[in-house]
């Protein structure tokens, strides 16, 4: 699978670069980057700063500093950290990114290749709304695009209704859950994520298969626990976006609803709600998942780092 990870970490970001990077079945061709979890600036140095930890080749395109339409949303420090990796500082790290915008980055890069990459978006969507607004036929020319985002009977996680990346740029949402042509859109929202719970001894395995990229997933994930401990009164994460990526690959690990989704842009209450039906093409959102084999296969490739 030829890779682009649509990413602002953020925690679960950066678990899932550790699970596409080990990957022996992924050509992680790139990140682009987008505002979210942090600013874009510290989510294109993150990502940056990932690749080289890792020594790998995966390109960088900085995307998008805030939203289509709605006054921007303070980036989440309170869930992923001051600047998106926990406790853990990398200092004075400069990025160097891809000279490419992030959108016309992906408008090209898949019309060059038509039906050859795999857009895992687990942030904010406005690098793909305005690739979709670029080249119409943007999503047509991928192989699939899946996308960590929304909730349809699961409860929100920022607003009783919302989800985090959907509630950060809906006007985005709903024009690439709308995006005209063919191609296949994937949906992994909270219905399903949110079962996809990760324990402290989660973290531990992975320290101790994989010494450097595990250990670093153990410091930043504390932070990520001790947040949804407030929420859920257990130390413990939830796999959001690495989900996506798992269902990008093995799709049979997932129960899918085949619909039109509509997103809800306006309203303190309502932005960012996610629902089914509307005139939008089909997307195939996840409502069920083996929850012990995406556990294992997680931590199975993350083992492989190192
Ligand atoms: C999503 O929001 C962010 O906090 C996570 O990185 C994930 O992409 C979960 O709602
Ligand atoms: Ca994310």
């Amino acid at each position: 699978m030829q890779l682009v990870l649509d990413t602002d970490p953020g925690v679960d970001d950066a678990m899932t670069f550790y699970y596409a990077h080990a990957n022996p079945g992924i050509t992680f061709a790139a990140m682009t980057t987008i505002f979210g979890n942090v600013t874009v600036d510290d989510a294109t140095r993150n990502a940056a700063w990932l690749v080289q930890q890792v020594g790998g080749a995966t390109q960088v395109h900085a995307g998008a500093a805030a939203p289509l339409a709605i006054t921007p949303n303070e980036p989440s420090a309170y869930v992923h950290g001051a600047r998106g990796l926990g406790d853990v500082d990398i200092g004075d790290f400069h990025a160097t990114p891809d000279s490419e915008d992030a959108a016309a980055w992906l408008v090209r890069a898949a019309a060059a290749a038509p039906g050859t990459l795999t857009l895992c978006a687990v942030g904010p969507l406005t690098n793909i709304a305005r690739a979709v607004e670029i080249d119409p036929g943007f999503v047509g020319n991928l192989a699939q695009l899946v996308i960590m985002g929304g909730a349809l009977d699961a409860p929100g996680n920022v607003t009783p209704h919302a989800e985090a990346n959907f509630w950060n740029d809906p006007h985005a949402a709903q024009i690439v859950l709308n995006a005209p042509g063919g191609g296949r859109v994937v949906v992994i929202g909270l219905d399903v994520t949110t079962r996809i719970a990760f324990h402290a001894a989660d973290f531990d395995a992975l320290a101790l298969e994989a010494p450097e990229a595990g250990g670093f997933l153990r410091e930043i994930g504390q932070f990520y626990m001790r947040f949804y401990e407030t929420v859920t009164g257990s130390y413990q994460c939830y796999l959001h976006d690495p989900a996506a990526l798992i269902a990008a690959e093995m799709p049979e690990l997932f129960t899918f609803e085949e619909t039109p989704l509509t997103v809800t842009c306006e309203g303190d209450r309502i932005g960012g709600m996610s629902r089914r039906g509307g005139d939008g093409r089909r997307c195939a959102v996840a409502m069920d998942v083996d929850v012990d084999a995406v556990l294992a296969r997680y931590k199975e490739i993350v083992a492989l780092n190192d």
